[in-house]
Formats: structure tokens, C-alpha cells, sequence
């Protein structure tokens, strides 16, 4: 009886153990700072696979808001808060945050490095400039930030001597891993580098990229960004710039293979694209409504297939079930959530293959049936 209580007692132990991740401030200079003007810091923790290495970018959006002023005001408040400043970052990773791919009993990472780089800057990772706003300078520089992390972890941890980095985000860090691919390529030449962007390819309708066009395109377009993505050429066609952080647009220009993670339904899209508000409950919208819904998961569908067929080495897992970001939650291994239904391959468990086994042969799964015929998780949302 004491021998099983001890061993429940060691299992339980083991399993609920989680080494803390610890932050750190990187020391660099004006030109490299977060939105309020401190310096950036990086979530780190060394894995048995000393030569793999995992680098998830932290997602939380852009500033957002009708005008330029709206925008810029929903910046200067984040400058205040955690994903504007590392002020307010805790000295340790959220312990009950390490889930998905950050845990250490996860199948493909666990044993990995994992960097953790937090989002401070809220333009997509593609800034350059600094705007004055009110009685202070907000800084859009998270090109020159992700530039120094990269370079911090060449020489604190000899990152151009691993085998595998796998650059990895979700939402506006997923639209950060497709902008940065080239690049860590290129300065980690000895280095398999592949990406995993989760939930960040976005569609675009009329409104929404004007927004970007006029606010952002104005503040953020740089002549920086040649060094970061110079193989996207719409960079230097005027306003057509925000096509460089779009991988609708921006696709054909990654040279690294990518394996893309998504929701043919992505509910974030639908809230804060389309405006809709049975976004996380499309049992509940109305027949137009819901029309409107299957047809975006239908040419979402048929614009990455096509893309995919043109990318034979890229992997997918793409399913008919509303959510947003997954591989950093528990949801990523979820039994529910697989493709086909029938043969049930979880995200989790797709990726796990692309990642270790690239002579595989289907690696692409894009979910065959629409909403709502993937029972097992049509009426679940995250
Ligand atoms: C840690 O994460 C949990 C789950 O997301 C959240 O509820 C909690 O508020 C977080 N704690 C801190 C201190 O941020
Ligand atoms: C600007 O004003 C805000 C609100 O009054 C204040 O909290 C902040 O410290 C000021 N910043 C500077 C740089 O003076
Ligand atoms: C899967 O869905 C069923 C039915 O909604 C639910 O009872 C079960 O808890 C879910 N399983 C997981 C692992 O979430």
C-alpha cells in the first residue's frame, strides 16, 4: 500500500513537473526596442537535443482601431502592458502556459531548446520606425529586435551549429514566421530551418487591408525590411507593401519549407475580419450567415490547396472546426480535432511526421468535408 501510494505519489511528480522557463533581457540598442522603449527579453530553456531548436513568436495581434489615431492610441495603451513593454513581463514563462508544443513530454519538441520570443511590438513583426504619439515615442522595431535575438542566441547558444530550428507562431506570430524564414535561413546556413505558422493565414477583404495600407503601410514601410524579406518583391511597389506580411500574397517567395496549421474556419478571422457574431458558434447564426461562412472555408480551401500543390515539400493540417491558435495549447493532441475524422490524424501527431519523417507522402491534410461534418469537433470552439 505505501510502496503504491509512493509510486502515484512519484507519477504524479513527474507528470505535473514543469521546468520553469526563465525571461531575459536582451541588451540592445534604441533602434531595437519595444513599443515603450525597453528592451526586448526572450523566454529560454535548453532541451537534451542540444542541436534542435524551436523558436516560437508570440502572437496578440496588431494595434488595432478604425483610424490612425485610433490605432496609435490602442498602441500607446499596450505600451503600458506586457505585449508593449517588457516592464511588466514576468520573470518566469506562465508555468500553466507551458502546453502544446512547449511541453517537455511533447513528442517532437519536448526535448528540443525552446525559445520563447514574446511579442512587445504589435505591427506584425514588421516594423522599422518610431512615431511620436502624445508625450512619448512609440517604437515599431521588431525587425531589428528579432535581428539582435537571432544574432543573442548565435553566440550565447551556438545556434548556427544546430541540425533543425523550427521557426513556429501563432496569429501575428505566424504571419512573423513567413517573414523571417528567408532570413534565419540564410544566417544559420548549416541549419535545416523550416516553419510552422499556426493560424496566420489570413484572407483579405477590401476594408480591413485598407486599414493596413493607409495606417500601418504608412509607419511601418521601411527600407530595412530589404535585409529581412528582400526576395518579396512587392516591397518595392508603394503601397502593395503590406503584401510581404501576408502569406496569401507572400508564399511564393519562402524559400524554407512550411508546414501550415489552421482552421478552414479560423473564428478569429470571422469576429475581427468579417464582423461576425456567432463567430464561435456558427450552430447559432443565421442561414445567410452561415453561408457566408461555408463559402470563406471553401475558397480558403481551394486558394491553399492550390498553393500546396505548388509546394510539394510543405506540410498541412487544416480542419473544417472553428478555432485560433492552436499548437501552444492542449488542443494541438485534442483526439477530437483530427483529419480525416475516420482515420484521425490530431495536429500533433501530423506535424510529428512532417518533422521527422520528410519522405512521407501525404503530408498535406486539408479537411475533405465541410462544417459541419467533422463531428468530433464541429460544435467545439476555442
Ligand atoms: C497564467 O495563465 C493562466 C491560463 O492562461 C491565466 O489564467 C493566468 O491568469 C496566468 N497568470 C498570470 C500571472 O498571468
Ligand atoms: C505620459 O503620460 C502618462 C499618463 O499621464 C504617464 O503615465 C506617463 O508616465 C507619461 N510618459 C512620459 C514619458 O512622460
Ligand atoms: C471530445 O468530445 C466529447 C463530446 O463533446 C467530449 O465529451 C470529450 O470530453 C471530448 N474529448 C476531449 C479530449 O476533449
Amino acid at each position: 500500500m505505501k510502496n503504491i501510494l509512493l509510486l502515484t505519489f512519484l507519477l504524479t511528480l513527474s507528470f505535473s513537473q514543469k521546468t520553469p522557463i526563465p525571461f531575459t533581457i536582451i541588451d540592445t540598442p534604441e533602434n531595437a526596442r519595444c513599443l515603450d522603449g525597453s528592451k526586448p527579453g526572450i523566454y529560454y530553456r535548453p532541451g537534451e537535443h542540444k542541436r534542435n531548436t524551436l523558436i516560437y513568436l508570440e502572437g496578440v495581434g496588431n494595434c488595432a482601431g478604425p483610424t490612425v489615431d485610433d490605432i496609435l492610441e490602442n498602441c500607446y495603451q499596450r505600451s503600458f502592458t506586457l505585449i508593449g513593454s517588457s516592464k511588466y513581463r514576468p520573470s518566469f514563462f506562465n508555468e500553466s502556459e507551458i502546453e502544446g508544443i512547449f511541453r517537455e513530454d511533447d513528442k517532437t519538441f519536448g526535448r528540443w531548446n525552446l525559445l520563447i520570443i514574446p511579442t512587445c511590438e504589435g505591427a506584425t513583426y514588421a516594423g522599422d520606425a518610431s512615431v511620436q504619439y502624445k508625450n512619448t515615442t512609440l517604437h515599431f522595431r521588431a525587425q531589428r529586435m528579432l535581428v539582435f535575438i537571432f544574432n543573442y542566441m548565435i553566440k550565447n547558444y551556438q545556434l548556427n551549429l544546430n541540425h533543425n530550428v523550427i521557426l513556429s507562431g501563432s496569429s501575428a506570430g505566424a504571419l512573423g514566421a513567413y517573414q523571417y524564414a528567408n532570413y534565419l535561413q540564410k544566417i544559420l546556413p548549416s541549419t535545416d530551418v523550416r516553419i510552422v505558422p499556426d493560424s496566420g493565414f489570413f484572407l483579405d477583404s477590401p476594408e480591413p487591408f485598407q486599414q493596413i495600407v493607409q495606417v500601418f503601410g504608412n509607419f511601418i514601410k521601411n527600407d530595412h525590411y530589404k535585409t529581412i524579406f528582400p526576395e518579396c518583391k512587392y516591397q518595392t511597389i508603394g503601397s502593395d507593401f503590406y503584401k510581404c506580411i501576408l502569406p496569401k500574397y507572400s508564399w511564393e517567395f519562402i524559400q524554407t519549407d512550411a508546414f501550415i496549421i489552421g482552421s478552414l474556419y479560423d473564428n478569429w478571422a470571422l469576429q475581427y475580419i468579417y464582423q461576425i457574431p456567432c463567430y464561435n458558434h456558427f450552430d447559432q447564426c443565421d442561414p445567410e450567415t452561415l453561408q457566408f461562412i461555408l463559402s470563406y472555408g471553401e475558397t480558403y480551401k481551394m486558394l491553399l490547396s492550390n498553393i500546396l500543390s505548388k509546394k510539394p515539400n510543405w506540410g498541412s493540417w487544416l480542419i473544417s472546426c472553428g478555432f485560433h491558435d492552436l499548437v501552444q495549447t492542449n488542443w494541438y493532441s485534442n483526439r477530437n480535432f483530427t483529419i480525416p475524422s475516420s482515420f484521425k490524424y490530431t495536429g500533433q501527431e501530423s506535424l510529428d511526421q512532417w518533422i521527422n519523417y520528410r519522405f512521407l507522402k501525404s503530408k498535406q491534410r486539408i479537411d475533405q468535408v465541410p462544417y459541419p461534418n467533422n463531428k468530433n469537433c464541429a460544435y467545439q470552439y476555442k
